[in-house]
């Protein structure tokens, strides 16, 4: 793999960085801003008649590397068509690549077949109430309410979209011998600037973050979600109806300072082999579009630090890899990361000051094994990715665990499990 395809691998990470209206590149729909709109149909779950108490399961496909993500695929429209959506609990707004005419924008990056095709009656007006608050996280307006509502969000690696909100049937399986397909608003995206990291992998992004425009919030169920990614790629995302009890799983407060927009937690003590360390106090976010975790300049350099330390005077040393910034080699190539076993300690993640929760970071969640047959860190520096101070959780650190995002009872949960087998709804 060439570098430029690993430096996609972080590429949706997403913490809302606001740039000025004035830069509008000016992508408008051509149709008519008259359009006649189904009027919202709230459907929920309950009244389905479903009684909904457990949990829908999603496959999900992809792994950390080579691919950076993990996509799961919904059915959208009528008649059906399947669209892989980046999971992503680092931003709030679901959308998919859009067949949609725009001037002046650079269009979509995947093939015309493989766009989403809104239908007429399917565009969301400036008067539909969830308008406004998708609208308040981007840089569009509305002008008045028969308007298409128009959507802009950007992303941590520069990236960004805008569109016009649609509202469209999504599969989501089937529910006592019932299809369940609601009716749900996301956006129709004709405008994709890419950022850092190139163009997004998939048509599409499953936001999954705390606001009204999750589409798992506009079901109006409980809203726990979680996925759970295997080390071997592949895994299952579910959204709940209930809450998870189950005595496995650590709970942590979900933060309610200046993250709280993210499902962010902390403060955590990072220990190194079990040994406790000079890193303290981290605040976290968990985010699923993220592919590897991220750490400010100054833990990420005291981590340099304490695995350089550690591994001062084994056969192993740094090498260069076109892939990561810092990988390892003892002179023969690496096949799995069990051949680095003897070589490497995990780390620890300890919210001692909540509740005694642990993460544990086995090998597998910060290390991976290179095409070039390195082991390389999976943690990078945050700060030169021009994210600032904030620490992100990303998909390798939580490989083969399930990690539940529980909005209601605000607090985030994991346990170890088998990402590989999928539990029966
Ligand atoms: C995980 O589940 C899969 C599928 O059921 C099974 O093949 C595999 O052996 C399990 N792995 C572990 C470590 O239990």
């Amino acid at each position: 793999m060439d570098a430029n395809k690993s430096r996609k691998l972080s590429l949706m990470l997403v913490l809302f960085i606001q740039v000025l209206a004035a830069t509008l590149p000016g992508c408008f729909l051509g149709a008519s801003q008259q359009l006649p709109i189904k009027k919202p149909e709230v459907q929920t779950m309950a009244s389905h008649g479903h009684g909904f108490g457990s949990s829908l399961y999603f496959p999900v496909t992809g792994n950390v590397y080579p691919d950076g993500y993990f996509a799961v695929s919904f059915s959208i429209g009528n008649p059906q068509k399947p669209f892989p959506l980046d999971i992503d609990t680092g931003s709030d707004l679901a959308w998919v690549q859009c067949d949609a005419p725009c001037t002046g924008c650079t269009g979509c990056t995947v093939p015309p077949d493989q766009l989403y095709k809104p239908a007429q009656g399917s565009f969301v007006l400036c008067e539909d109430p969830l308008c406004p608050v998708i609208q308040s996280l981007g840089e569009t307006t509305c002008k008045g309410p028969y308007e298409q509502c128009h959507f802009h969000r950007s992303y941590a690696d520069g990236s960004s979209v805008r569109g016009v909100l649609v509202r469209d049937n999504f599969y989501l399986g089937i529910i006592n011998g019932t299809p369940f397909q609601p009716s749900l608003t996301f956006g129709c995206a004709s405008d994709i600037q890419h950022g850092r990291h190139g163009p997004p992998p998939t048509t599409g992004l499953l936001g999954l973050g705390k606001t009204a425009a999750n589409i798992f919030s506009q079901l109006r169920v409980e809203n726990v979600i979680g996925h759970c990614y295997s080390a071997k790629g592949g895994g299952f995302m579910f959204i709940r109806n209930d809450p998870v009890s189950s005595s496995k799983v650590s709970w942590v407060p979900m933060s309610q300072n200046t993250l709280a927009k993210h499902y962010a937690s902390g403060p955590a003590d990072l220990l190194f082999g079990g040994a406790p360390t000079s890193i303290k106090g981290l605040h976290v976010i968990f985010d699923s579009g993220t592919t590897f975790t991220y750490f400010n300049s100054a833990v990420y350099e005291a981590i340099l630090n304490l695995l350089s330390k550690d591994l001062n005077g084994k056969q192993i040393r740094q090498v260069q890899d076109p892939d990561l910034p810092v990988c390892w080699n003892d002179g023969k190539p690496f096949r799995v990361l069990s051949d680095v076993k003897s070589y490497f300690k995990p780390f620890t993640l300890g919210f001692t000051r909540t509740r005694n929760a642990q993460l544990q970071l086995t090998l597998e969640n910060y290390l991976i094994i290179s095409e070039h047959g390195n082991a390389c860190l999976g943690i990078l520096d945050g700060t030169k990715e021009r994210m600032g101070n904030i620490n992100v959780i990303g998909d390798i650190s939580m490989l083969d665990k399930l990690v539940i995002y529980d909005k209601e009872g605000k607090q985030i949960g994991w346990s170890s499990a088998n990402c590989s087998r999928i539990p029966k709804s």
